[in-house]
């Protein structure tokens, strides 16, 4: 396990569409690095602002991650798609790869950020061994 970071209150909960999504810039065990969340309900997904296929940011347009059905998460460069649940992507040119998870969950209404140890998967065994 790595060096942890300080968590880090987004905003609250109902101050995010729902669904929705938003980028902000945190303290990640090696360095600042942007991380976005997705919510859907009462839950939030956090995932690195990276995409698996070339390594540049997911968004065009500053805190939209989301599909137009809004149903996955879409990288805007060549539009591969991501479950937001556990972003596994299921379309596009890194298919099979991941968003690398960044804890995150909802505290007396706070988004919180866990940055450390950043990368944890929350479905092991599910064949993918790389970065
Ligand atoms: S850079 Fe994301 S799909 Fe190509």
């Amino acid at each position: 396990m790595g060096p942890t970071a300080a968590p880090f209150v987004l905003c609250r909960l109902d101050e995010l569409a729902d669904p929705g999504s938003k980028a902000m810039t945190v303290d990640l065990p090696d360095g600042p690095g942007e991380v976005f969340v997705v919510r859907q309900g009462d839950r939030v997904y956090a995932y690195l602002n990276r995409c698996p296929h070339t390594g540049g940011p997911l968004d065009w347009v500053p805190d939209q991650f989301l599909n137009l059905e809004q149903d996955h998460i879409q990288c805007a460069t060549h539009a591969a798609l991501f479950r937001i649940q556990d972003g596994l992507c299921v379309a596009g040119p890194c298919s099979g790869d991941r968003l690398t998870a960044v804890p995150a969950g909802v505290e007396n209404g706070d988004i919180v950020i866990r940055p450390g140890p950043v990368g944890v998967r929350d479905s092991p065994g599910d064949g993918s061994d790389h970065e």
